[in-house]
């Protein structure tokens, strides 16, 4: 090819090219545009090296003209892709969008597509707990969660250096201010402010312990109560404990008191109740509710599971707010809301109350 020959060629792609690019409807077709003509083994690409044969004074002229056909296609394929980008937009926004559909979130929640918020399974399991208590006639009292060493150990017969404090886990902010390791300075706080019983309490809220595994969290929450009277005895700590019981797991249950040890009670009493979904037997009725023992899950075959801890107040507690241990009897018990709530709906990791994962809260809805 000689000098015109190939610059009316270069042309011709170049016209070719452009018109290519304006018809083009896909990347596709912009891909196979780049190929075949700007590409190793493109027609341009082709006719350039034909350059070599021309004498060396002419080659520039066709180098310049190339140069200029390839700026052209460059800004046709350039102005097509943008175009082509835009029309896909355009046909993703053009479907028809029904804005009132419900959403994915929305579909996991039993109620629908409103997604209705609920109470979560703690405070739920709190309420459930603290109305049962109401029925028997404890007042609701809180307190607070920053509590002085006073209220939460020495006023409750942990003097200091006693090694039962050890069993607190305690997170200290200063040497006798720290975070509540339970509820009970609720009920010193209220017998304080009271004065003289009777006095019937009931404390509920979040406490704080260094101690984490499947079953345990550095923050929990605790209800307890407290009843004092000048005739109060470990009769009625059973009988209250047994209803209590009852209101919430049901008739069938059955309690048994062990001996333990707490430095506010004496005598103090870990209760345990029958397992309420294998009825105390050990092995649960539907087969799946076993573990590969054989053993119901719950209760791990034993047919006892524990739930809370109490006893009869300890007189050095109420001689130390004041009032005399002569004439004043009483009786209090504690219980692991968080425990109550994985026992009743079978949840085996504690932290899943904590990570406000919609999935897990949303199954609560409409339960009791
Ligand atoms: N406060 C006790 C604890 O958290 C529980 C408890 C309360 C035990 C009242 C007995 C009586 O360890």
């Amino acid at each position: 090819m000689d000098l015109s020959q190939l610059t009316s060629e270069l042309e011709k792609i170049g016209a070719e090219a452009v018109q290519l690019a304006q018809g083009a409807s896909s990347t596709q077709d912009i891909d196979d545009i780049k190929q075949n003509i700007l590409g190793k083994k493109g027609r341009l690409t082709k006719v350039l090296r034909g350059m070599g044969q021309l004498p060396k004074d002419e080659r520039p002229q066709v180098g310049q003209a190339a140069n200029k056909v390839r700026d052209t296609i460059g800004e046709a394929v350039a102005i097509a892709e943008s175009r082509i980008e835009h029309e896909a937009r355009d046909r993703l926004l053009n479907v028809d969008i029904d804005m009132t559909l419900p959403t994915a979130l929305s579909d996991l929640s039993p109620m629908g597509s409103h997604g209705v918020g609920a109470l979560h399974p703690i405070v739920r399991t709190s309420e459930m707990i603290l109305s049962v208590l109401d029925g028997l006639g404890f007042r609701r009292e809180t307190g607070p969660q920053v509590e002085h060493d006073f209220y939460n150990f020495e006023s409750l017969n942990f003097p200091a250096d006693h090694p039962a404090r050890d069993m607190q886990d305690t997170f200290f902010i200063e040497d006798d201010v720290i975070l509540r390791t339970h509820t009970s300075p609720i009920q010193i706080r209220a017998l304080m402010a009271q004065g003289e019983p009777p006095i019937r309490v009931s404390g509920y809220g979040a406490v704080f312990r260094h101690d984490q595994d499947n079953t345990h969290s550095p923050m929990f929450h605790q209800i307890e109560g407290l009843w004092i009277d000048q005739e109060t005895s470990f009769a009625h700590l059973k009988g209250v404990m047994n209803t209590f019981l009852k209101e919430l797991f049901g008739e069938q249950l059955r309690t048994r008191f062990r001996p333990s040890f707490f430095p506010f009670t004496e005598p103090s009493a870990e209760v345990d109740m029958s397992c309420f979904q294998c009825d105390g037997t050990g092995v649960a009725a539907n087969r799946t509710l076993n573990n590969e023992h054989g053993q119901c899950k719950v209760c791990r075959g034993t047919g006892w599971v524990e739930i809370l801890g109490c006893g009869m107040v300890d007189p050095n507690v109420i001689n130390g707010v004041g009032l005399s241990s002569d004439v004043y009897r009483g009786f209090a018990f504690g219980v692991g809301v968080e425990r109550v709530a994985m026992l009743r709906y079978g949840i085996a990791h504690i932290k899943d109350f904590y990570e406000s994962d919609v999935r897990f809260l949303s199954q609560f809805v409409g339960q009791g």
